[in-house]
This record gives structure tokens, C-alpha cells and sequence, in this order.
């Protein structure tokens, strides 16, 4: 790649790409509750209606400002605390209590699409969404269980630690991993890009030659990448892989906020919930393993990739996916780019 110094989206903090960011956890908004939200420097009011359904509004409300997270859900709506305007679940404004013949006027709340997904809620951050949550490929179709590991920030760019999972190059510096990892990368759709491992653990020493009979193949290690700020990672031997997924959100200042998720197929009976809390738990170490050795670095970096060689090749791979993303016009974000 020519010019990584001049990327137009990765790690750019005005740049917001079109996809599904997370929110919060499920468990988080009760029926009936609403909460405040800085969601990518935008200011959100997120509320859970009296079915169950999660909507999310601008913050605002059109009348004089007033947040809407002061106000009440009532049916699938929000009624502002302020002058008790109502709020229908597509922002349009349905009620003004001092009005009996109907609001006469039209004023409504911008409002985001969302779901739910791995216990988690998500917002889109387009008109529409174009594609689903960040599906692990192997589990697609698959019944699920998940649990949360750690919900943290950092103080750089999502893109910037997402790169990190597919560094080959520090997997021996930093981690100290006896197995040189080459990836192949594969595009599974054009938001979602998969890195697979492609060699297999060497048989120098005696424990490597033990592990290397859990795996018929290459080492299992394999990132993909939806959207350049959610991804998962699958490591593990043949008979049980784990799954993490990073879940990341840039903030106004370019920082990230971050969620991961442990993922696993669901297993019916007793048994099956004892054996997935085993496996959610030990992917958690997994995962809490891989963080641990780079935390320091990302407390003080200043990515500059002025020098890419040969064994960066899949970090730039990543760069030049991302690079032909969507972006969407957002708070404080640059006009809507499509630049593939
Ligand atoms: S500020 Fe919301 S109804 Fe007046
Ligand atoms: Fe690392």
C-alpha cells in the first residue's frame, strides 16, 4: 500500500463507519426504563418500551430541549418530562397534553434502528441497516449462549486496537506464541473481512508436540472483522473452539469504548449449562490472556504506520478493507464518503 499515512477512515476519529455499534447490555434497560447515552459523540436517549422492543431517539426534545432520558416511556412511545409531549416509537410527535385537537404541528425525534444480539443492544448507525450484528461464521445459524468478560476504554482509535489480533509480527515480541502465524485473509461480504491462520504448531519441543495432536491441521487461530470496529476472534483446539468477540465504539475524542462477549453454541439440560459456563468462563481467560500483554502500549501510542513490511501484511490488508467502508454523516462526523 502506497500511502497508509493518508487513510481517509481507519483510526479516523471524524470518520464514522456505516454499521452496528453495541450500547449497552440487555440487562442494563428494563421494560419501561430509559437512559442517556453518549453513543459516538452523539447524545441518545435509549429506552425499552412496554413490550419489550429497545428504541433509541435523539437525545433532545424538539420543543425546547429538554433530555428525553428525564422523561417516561408510556406504551411504545416517550413522553417528554418537561411539557409532557409524546413521542410515538418512530420519533414522530403524537401528543400535546395542552392541545385536545392533536399537535398540530410536525416535530419529530430522529430515532436509529436497533436489535439485540448476544445479550447485548446495538444501534445502527445509517437509515437502514444493510447487514446483521457481527455473526460469527462458524456458529451462523447456530442457537447461542453468551456472558460478558471485561467492559473497558482505551485511549486510542477502535481500528487501532482491533489491528492488534491480526499483528503476526508482536505475537512473538509481546506474547511470546511458539507458533509463527501466517494469515490468509477472506472476504465473507463487503462489510466483513476473516483472517485464517495457515500454519501449523512446529514440533520442536515436547509440550508443542502435544498440543500440536489436538489439532488435525493448522492451529486454529482465525479474526474476521465486521465494520472495522467489531470482530471475533476463534482459537482453540478441534474439539472446542472459543469465541471472543471485541465489541468497539469510537468516541468523539477518537478513544474506544469496548465490550467483550463470549460466545458459545447453546447445549440443552443441566449438563449443557454447567459445560457452556465451563467454556464461557475458560474463553473469558483466554481472552483476559491476550489483553493483558498489550494494555500498557495503548495507554500511550500514536499510531503512525510511516514503515509497513512484508510481515505486516495482514494489518494492511485490514487498513485497505476498511478504506472502502461506507461512512455515514454523523454529530461530528465529515460529509458521507463512499469512497469504493
Ligand atoms: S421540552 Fe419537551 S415538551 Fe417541552
Ligand atoms: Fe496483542
Amino acid at each position: 500500500m502506497s500511502a497508509l499515512s493518508d487513510v481517509k477512515i481507519f483510526g479516523q476519529k471524524e470518520t464514522v463507519v456505516e454499521g452496528w455499534y453495541w450500547a449497552f447490555k440487555s440487562s442494563e434497560l428494563k421494560k419501561g426504563q430509559v437512559k442517556p447515552l453518549n453513543f459516538l459523540g452523539k447524545e441518545l436517549a435509549l429506552y425499552r418500551d412496554e413490550d419489550g422492543e429497545v428504541h433509541a431517539m435523539d437525545a433532545y426534545c424538539p420543543h425546547m430541549g429538554a433530555h428525553l432520558a428525564e422523561g417516561r416511556v408510556e406504551g411504545s412511545g416517550i413522553r417528554c418530562f418537561f411539557h409532557h409531549w409524546k413521542f410515538d416509537a418512530s420519533g414522530e410527535l403524537v401528543d400535546i397534553p395542552c392541545r385536545k385537537g392533536g399537535p398540530g404541528l410536525n416535530a419529530s425525534l430522529k430515532h436509529y434502528p436497533t436489535c439485540e444480539k448476544y445479550k447485548t443492544i446495538w444501534i445502527y448507525t445509517g437509515e437502514s441497516p444493510q447487514y446483521d450484528v457481527h455473526t460469527i461464521e462458524e456458529l451462523r445459524g447456530v442457537e447461542l449462549d453468551s456472558s460478558f468478560g471485561n467492559q473497558f476504554k482505551k485511549e486510542c482509535h477502535p481500528n487501532i486496537m482491533m489491528i492488534n489480533a491480526i499483528d503476526a509480527h508482536h505475537f512473538t515480541s509481546v506474547h511470546e506464541l511458539p507458533v509463527d502465524v501466517k494469515f490468509e485473509a477472506v472476504n465473507l461480504s463487503s462489510n466483513t473481512i476473516q483472517f485464517n491462520n495457515t500454519t501449523k504448531i512446529p514440533r520442536k519441543k515436547w509440550y508443542l508436540r502435544f498440543i500440536s495432536k489436538f489439532y488435525s491441521d493448522v492451529l486454529t487461530y482465525s479474526m474476521s472483522y465486521t465494520a472495522g470496529s467489531t470482530g471475533s476472534v476463534t482459537v482453540g483446539p478441534d474439539f472446542l473452539h472459543c469465541h471472543i468477540i471485541f465489541a468497539l465504539r469510537p468516541t468523539s475524542e477518537g478513544k474506544a469504548e469496548g465490550l467483550t462477549i463470549l460466545v458459545t453454541k447453546k447445549r440443552s439440560g443441566l449438563e449443557g449449562l454447567l459445560l457452556n459456563s465451563i467454556i464461557l468462563f475458560a474463553t473469558k481467560c483466554v481472552g483476559n490472556y491476550f489483553a493483558k500483554g498489550d494494555t500498557e502500549v495503548f495507554k500511550s501510542i500514536r499510531f503512525n504506520f510511516n514503515n509497513p513490511i512484508k510481515e505486516d501484511e495482514a494489518v494492511i490488508k485490514f487498513i485497505q478493507h476498511l478504506e472502502k467502508q461506507k461512512c455515514v454523516k454523523w454529530g461530528f462526523g465529515k460529509l458521507e464518503t463512499r469512497l469504493s
